[in-house]
C-alpha cells in the first residue's frame, strides 16, 4: 500500500497582516493558522472583508509593499517562504503554488476550457513539461 503523506503542502502559522494607510496602520488578519495536506480541499469561510483573500495573497507573496506580514512560518512543501527572495517566490508561483484570483470572469477566459488555461500556466512556468503532459492537463 502507498504510504500516506501527512506533511502539509501549505502551512500557515500565526499569520498577521496589516496595511499602512493614510489613516494609520490597519490590522486585517490576526493570528491565522491553517494547514493543507496533499489531496485535501480546504475552504475558508467568513464574511466579506474578514481577510480570506489577504491571507492567501500573503501566502503567495503578492501583497503590495504597504502590507506588513508577520508569521511564525509559512511553508510550502516544507520550505519556509516568509523570507524568500522575490526571485524564489516567482519560481514557486506557477510551479508549486498558484491562484485563481477572485472575480473569475476577469481572471479566467470564459471562451476557453479550464484545462487549457491550467495547462497554459504549466507551459509558461515549467519548460520541462512534455507535450503529452500538457495535452493530458488540457483534457
Ligand atoms: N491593499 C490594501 N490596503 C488596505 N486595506 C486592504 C488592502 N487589501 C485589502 N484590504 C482590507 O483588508 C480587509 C480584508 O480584505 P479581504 O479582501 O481579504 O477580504 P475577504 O475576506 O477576501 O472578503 P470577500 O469575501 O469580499 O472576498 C478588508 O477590510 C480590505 O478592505
Ligand atoms: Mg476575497
Amino acid at each position: 500500500m502507498k504510504p500516506v503523506d501527512l506533511s502539509p503542502v501549505l502551512a500557515v502559522e500565526n499569520l498577521s497582516v496589516s496595511f499602512r494607510t493614510e489613516e494609520g496602520r490597519r490590522h486585517v488578519v490576526d493570528g491565522v493558522s491553517l494547514s493543507i495536506r496533499s489531496g485535501e480541499a480546504v475552504a475558508i469561510v467568513g464574511e466579506s472583508g474578514s481577510g480570506k483573500s489577504v491571507t492567501l495573497l500573503a501566502a503567495m507573496g503578492v501583497l503590495p509593499p504597504t502590507a506588513m506580514i508577520k508569521a511564525d512560518a509559512i511553508t510550502l512543501n516544507g520550505e519556509d517562504i516568509v523570507g524568500a527572495t522575490d526571485a524564489r517566490l516567482a519560481t514557486l508561483r506557477g510551479t508549486e503554488i498558484s491562484m485563481v484570483f477572485q472575480n473569475p470572469m476577469a481572471s479566467l477566459n470564459p471562451t476557453m476550457r479550464i484545462g487549457e488555461q491550467v495547462s497554459e500556466t504549466v507551459a509558461v512556468h515549467d519548460s520541462n513539461a512534455s507535450q503529452e503532459a500538457l495535452t493530458a492537463l488540457a483534457g
